[in-house]
C-alpha cells in the first residue's frame, strides 16, 4: 500500500461546503451524540462528504473540524488511516478498491489488478484517460470467503475472475454500473459454501415433537478430595446428587430449585455476604411470540420492505410485527421511533447505518425509479 498523503496542492479546491440535504443530515447526525461527545460525528460526516464530492480534500478536512470543534491534525488522522476514504480525485464513474491480501492474493488477485492496469491506468491513484475511473489496491475488506473481492464505492463485487472483472469495469466506464449485480458473481448464496450446502441438510419437520428429557443418570459415588477449599467445593458438585437424597443436611434450596442450584447450594458456593445480588436475568421471549405492536398498521396492501438496503425476509416479518408495512412510515420515522423500533429489535444504529429514511422515502415517492435517481443503482 502507498503511503496515504493529501492530494497535490494543484488539485485542493478552495473551500467545501456540504450541500443543503447534506448540512441538514449533519446537523442532525451531530445532535445524535451526547454534549461534549460530538467528535464522534467525524467518521459519518467524512464519508457523507466523500459521497458528496468523492473525494476527501484539505478544505473538507478543515470545515468537518471546524464543525466539530477538533484540530485539522485530528481529522485529518482520521481521513489518513481509513482506506475508504479517498485523498485525491477519483473516477467520475468508478473507483475500485482491489483487495489484495493473503486470501484474495492466493485465489487471483494479482490478475484483478492486471486488469485494473491495462482498462483503467498502469498506476493506482490516477484516472483513466477519458476520467471515469481510477483504482487502487487496498487490505483485507472482510469478504474472503468469497475472494478475491473488489469494493466499488459502498459495494462489493465477489468471486471474480479476471473474465468477469473485466466485464464489470467496462460496465461501469459505459455509465451502466447500477445494473451490475453485486455480491457474489457465481452462484452463490452470500457466503454459504459454492456448489450448495454440504452439512445441516436435513428438512425441518412439520410438526416439533415434543421433547422428552432423558431419565437422569444414576449418582456416581462419592470421590474422595482432600478437602482443601478448592476440591471440597469440587467433591460436592461432584458427590451433588447423592446428597440431595439427604434432606436433613440440605442448603436452603427449595424442593423446586433446579438442579444446578442445589448443587450450588450443596457444595455451600453462596454469595459473599455483603455482595450485590445479581439482578434477574431479563425475561426471555417466548419462543415464537410476536413482538409488541408499536405502530398502527396501515390500510392496504403493505410495500415490500425487502427493497430497501438492510431489510431482510427476517427483518421485514418482524418489522410487520410492530405494525410497519409501508415505506411512507419508515421514512417518516422521528428520532423517538427509530430508538423505539431499534430497542425492539435490538439492532441498534442499523437504521441510522443503512440510511433507511433517505431509502424508504425515495421509494414512497417514486419506487424503483426514484429510488435509482436518488441512489444511482437499483434497490435490492
Ligand atoms: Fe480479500 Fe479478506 S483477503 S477480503
Amino acid at each position: 500500500m502507498v503511503a496515504r498523503r493529501l492530494a497535490d496542492e494543484s488539485v485542493q479546491p478552495a473551500h467545501f461546503a456540504f450541500n443543503k440535504d447534506n448540512a441538514k443530515w449533519a446537523e442532525w447526525k451531530i445532535g445524535l451524540y451526547p454534549a461534549g461527545r460530538q467528535q464522534s460525528a467525524v467518521i459519518p460526516l467524512l464519508m457523507r462528504a466523500q459521497d458528496q464530492d468523492g473525494w476527501i480534500s484539505r478544505a473538507t478536512i478543515e470545515t468537518i473540524a471546524t464543525m466539530l470543534g477538533m484540530a485539522y491534525i485530528r481529522v485529518l488522522e482520521v481521513a489518513t488511516f481509513y482506506t475508504q476514504f479517498q485523498l485525491q480525485p477519483v473516477g467520475s464513474r468508478a473507483h475500485i478498491q482491489v483487495c489484495g491480501t493473503t486470501p484474495c492474493m492466493l485465489r487471483g488477485a494479482e490478475e484483478l489488478i492486471d486488469v485494473c492496469k491495462s482498462k483503467i491506468h498502469q498506476d493506482p491513484h490516477h484516472l483513466s484517460a477519458d476520467g471515469t475511473l481510477s483504482w487502487e489496491e487496498v487490505e483485507c475488506m472482510g469478504t474472503c470467503v468469497n475472494a478475491p473481492m473488489v469494493a466499488i464505492y459502498h459495494d462489493t463485487y465477489e468471486d471474480l475472475t479476471a473474465e468477469r472483472f473485466g466485464e464489470i469495469v467496462d460496465a461501469f466506464q459505459a455509465g451502466k454500473g447500477a445494473s451490475v449485480k453485486t455480491g457474489p458473481q457465481i452462484d452463490r448464496l452470500f457466503s454459504a459454501a459454492a456448489g450448495g450446502a454440504t452439512t445441516l441438510l436435513q428438512k425441518p419437520t412439520a410438526k416439533r415433537e415434543k421433547f422428552v428429557a432423558p431419565a437422569p443418570a444414576p449418582a456416581p459415588a462419592p470421590v474422595a478430595v482432600q478437602a482443601t477449599p478448592v476440591a471440597a467445593v469440587v467433591a460436592a458438585v461432584v458427590t451433588a446428587p447423592a446428597k440431595a437424597k439427604s434432606p436433613a443436611k440440605a442448603a436452603p434450596a427449595s424442593k423446586d430449585s433446579k438442579p444446578a442450584e442445589a448443587i450450588a447450594a450443596k457444595a455451600a458456593i453462596a454469595p459473599k455476604a455483603g455482595a450485590a445480588a445479581k439482578p434477574a436475568a431479563k425475561p426471555a421471549p417466548k419462543a415464537g411470540g410476536a413482538a409488541e405492536t408499536l405502530f398502527a398498521t396501515p390500510k392496504g396492501k403493505a410495500d415490500d420492505l425487502k427493497m430497501i438496503s438492510g431489510v431482510g425476509p427476517v427483518l421485514e416479518g418482524r418489522l410487520n410485527s410492530l405494525g410497519i408495512t409501508k415505506f411512507s412510515q419508515v421514512a417518516a420515522f422521528s428520532t423517538d421511533d427509530i430508538a423505539k423500533v431499534e430497542d425492539s429489535l435490538s439492532f441498534k444504529g442499523r437504521i441510522t447505518r443503512d440510511d433507511w429514511l433517505k431509502q424508504a422515502d425515495a421509494l414512497a415517492r417514486g419506487g424503483e425509479a426514484e429510488y435509482i435517481r436518488v441512489f444511482g443503482k437499483k434497490p435490492r
